[in-house]
């Protein structure tokens, strides 16, 4: 293994030591797979994944904590979720006892990649896609799932900062009715245009607004979205276009029982929101990070004078305490794995 500066680390792909691989035909269940040496995959270049975007993935960290042992964190829900996704995108439907096993056998064997306490996390990506090759559009005949793992830092360069937001009316992230409530890899390659020209103006990410009226708050692109206003936490609730994430839920939860924050997951519009007292995004890759402004066709509307709101700090503080065992897991949440 070359050795890795664990201080510099951002969010990239860093080469590890294996990945997990098994395969499913469509109309029998997943079955044993195994780990192999992490390269590159050959594939048709007609298979579903390559052509009608049959695919989906899950997103999740492992830790080494405060007590010297590597822990996942909620990875029922990722495994629950995972099998919504496969089932709406007609790959035969993912069992949760084989997701998390596979799971937990890649971070095991890449466990020297599992950065030190405090020092990064170790991201893992389970995905899933069509194999088999189809010229008219159909769900496939087989499929293949692996398992990778990289070692990362923070998501947004510069740390934990207030993010800078752009407004684009001109897309949608996607429809109510569509795959936006599931880890779909196409929901993410619509955001690559609108995320690249936010980029390329300063823009650290977009807030999208919804697909029907274009006047309700939808996500950011990799994230979901939180206002707090009088001790009340709002965010745009699920049903529609929204995924369901797994730092979403976990923040709901330490909000209300350990702040005491009445939640309100509602539509919330625009200005609810520049007039909030502070506002954050989650999500697995990027934890809990702080909205510094958004900009709209109107101009800059900053929250918290720009910088961090005390409610998203203690939130940050309480989450990534219970993820590295700095404080206890009232809420058992951590599957330790060594
Ligand atoms: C995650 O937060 O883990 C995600 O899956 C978002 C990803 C596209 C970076």
């Amino acid at each position: 293994m070359e050795k890795i500066d664990w201080d510099i680390l951002g969010f990239n792909v860093v080469e590890t030591k294996s990945m997990f691989k098994a395969t499913c035909k469509q109309g029998e269940t997943w079955q044993a797979g195994a780990l192999v040496p992490y390269g590159t995959i050959e594939l048709s270049p007609a298979a579903g994944v390559l052509n009608y975007g049959q695919g989906c993935f899950e997103g999740t960290k492992a830790f080494r904590t405060a007590n010297n042992r590597v822990v996942l964190f909620r990875i029922d829900l990722n495994a629950k979720r995972m099998a919504v996704s496969t089932k709406r995108l007609c790959i035969p439907e993912m069992n949760k006892t084989f997701f998390i096993n596979a799971v937990k056998e890649t971070v095991l064997d890449n466990i020297d990649y599992v950065p030190p306490y405090n020092k990064g996390t170790l991201y893992v990506r389970p995905i899933v896609w069509g194999t088999a090759p189809a010229i008219g559009v159909k769900p496939v005949e087989e499929y293949t799932f692996m398992v990778f793992v990289s070692p990362v830092g923070p998501y947004f360069k510069g740390g934990v900062r207030p993010l800078h937001l752009k407004i684009n009316k001109d897309y949608h992230r996607a429809a109510p009715k569509g795959i936006g409530n599931i880890k779909a890899i196409g929901n993410y390659s619509a955001s690559l245009y609108p995320l690249t020209k936010a980029k390329s103006e300063g823009y650290d990410e977009v807030l999208y607004l919804d697909a029907k009226d274009d006047t309700f708050l939808e996500e950011v692109g990799t994230a979901n979205l939180f206002l707090i206003k009088d001790k009340k936490l709002m965010t745009p609730q699920l049903g529609g276009s929204i995924l369901a994430g797994v730092t979403r839920d976990s923040v709901l939860k330490i909000a209300k029982d350990k702040l005491g924050l009445d939640i309100i997951e509602t539509d919330i519009t625009l200005n609810e929101l520049y007039n909030s007292d502070e506002a954050f995004c989650t999500g697995t890759a990027v934890s809990v990070s702080p909205v510094g402004s958004i900009t709209d066709d109107d101009g800059v509307h900053s929250l918290s004078d720009g910088n961090i709101g005390p409610y998203t700090m203690k939130l940050k503080e309480l989450l990534v305490g219970i993820q590295r065992e700095d404080i206890d897991d009232d809420f058992g949440w951590l599957f330790p794995i060594e």
